[in-house]
């Protein structure tokens, strides 16, 4: 047994010697040490010895177990740290390396003008909020005096999904959701997306920008909005843009008016910008009309309010001298990327 117990020290240390993975440490434990280890089954024998041997037996047992024990260990510190080692050699990260520039992207011209014009309205006070795009005919035509027989709603070749439902094609019906909702004094701007059936050219397109304003409160007048978009043009525009108004219709202001800038490129004498007239129509706007407050369930005789709105493409495609409206939705990057 003596002589057992020897050999297996000598085994179990050429072995480990031999042995180039942690993995395989495990499986050497249980080979030798494991309850049906070599040793163990050497020990269970003890039974059978000199009741006078088992002492100097047993204590020869624990210092083979001690002795293999003891390498097993240094043979796992010492492949933990080959290991550890070879592992950080192959992650060594050239730090002298150039790195690879990521392209950065940058905002489409449509959302500058959109965040600009933002910009100005929310410093004189107004508070942005948006409306659904897919609309009822109630919002989008009726609840805005717009009645089914109405004119106006030949002008607007309106995208039907169903008798009732629509796709929005104006900015308009946020007016009427916003002063359902609440009650004067109202100011409010909601920029979006609108839809008509048109054609798409180089001057139209199915799918259009345009921006919503309403004020209401009481003692509103036309020179609140006279003043409000005069300072709203010279925000835009530079403080020496003039301003026109001219009288227009539309069925939901009354008195109506559309908004022009004398042209910035010849300051009214006529160039091609401004198609030779000298000046650029920029929005329309007016006088809430009284039956669309009634409509929303605002008294007439108690408030009164002003709303106006906006093409967006058409200021942005004279802001950056772009001649094509489709450029705005092809989402081609050379074109993008010239609005850095
Ligand atoms: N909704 C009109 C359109 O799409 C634009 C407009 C004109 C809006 C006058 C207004 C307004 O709020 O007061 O042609």
């Amino acid at each position: 047994m003596r002589q057992q117990l020897e050999a297996i020290r000598t085994k179990a240390a050429e072995k480990l010697s031999e042995l180039k993975q942690a993995n395989d440490l495990e499986q050497f434990r249980v080979e030798i040490l494991g309850k049906k280890g070599e040793l163990t089954q050497i020990l269970k024998q003890m039974g059978k010895l000199d009741p006078s041997e088992r002492p100097v037996i047993g204590q020869l047992a624990n210092e083979v177990r001690a002795y293999i024990e003891q390498k097993l260990d240094a043979k796992k510190a010492e492949l933990e740290s080959y290991e550890l080692e070879k592992k950080l050699e192959e992650e060594k990260i050239d730090i002298t390396l150039p790195g690879k520039s990521m392209p950065l992207g940058n905002k489409h011209p449509l959302e500058t003008v959109i965040d600009e014009i933002k910009e100005i309205f929310v410093g004189m006070g107004f508070e942005i909020v948006e409306g659904p795009e897919v609309e009822s005919d109630y919002y989008n035509f009726e609840a805005l005096n717009i009645p089914k027989d109405h004119p106006a709603r030949d002008t607007q070749d309106t995208f039907y999904i169903t008798e009732n439902i629509l796709l929005r094609t104006q900015t308009s019906p946020v007016q009427v959701r916003v002063m359902e909702k609440q009650k004067p004094p109202i100011r409010i701007l909601s920029p979006g997306r609108v839809y008509r059936s048109d054609a798409l050219d180089a001057t139209h397109s199915p799918l259009f920008h345009q921006i919503e304003g309403l004020v209401v409160d009481k003692g509103i007048t036309f020179a609140d909005l006279k003043g409000t978009l005069q300072t709203f043009v010279k925000r835009l525009y530079g403080e020496d843009s003039v301003v026109r108004f001219r009288p227009h219709h539309f069925p939901f202001t009354e008195p109506s008016a559309e908004v022009d800038v004398q042209c910035f490129s010849c300051h009214g004498k006529g160039c091609r910008l401004c198609k030779n007239e000298g000046w650029i129509e920029i929005l329309g706007c007016g006088m809430v009309h009284p039956k669309v407050l009634e409509n929303c369930g605002i008294d007439p005789n108690e408030y009164s309010g002003f709303a106006l709105g906006l093409g967006l493409e058409r200021v942005a495609m004279r802001r950056y001298g772009i001649d094509d409206i489709r450029l705005f939705y092809e989402n081609d990057v050379r074109f993008l990327k010239q609005f850095k």
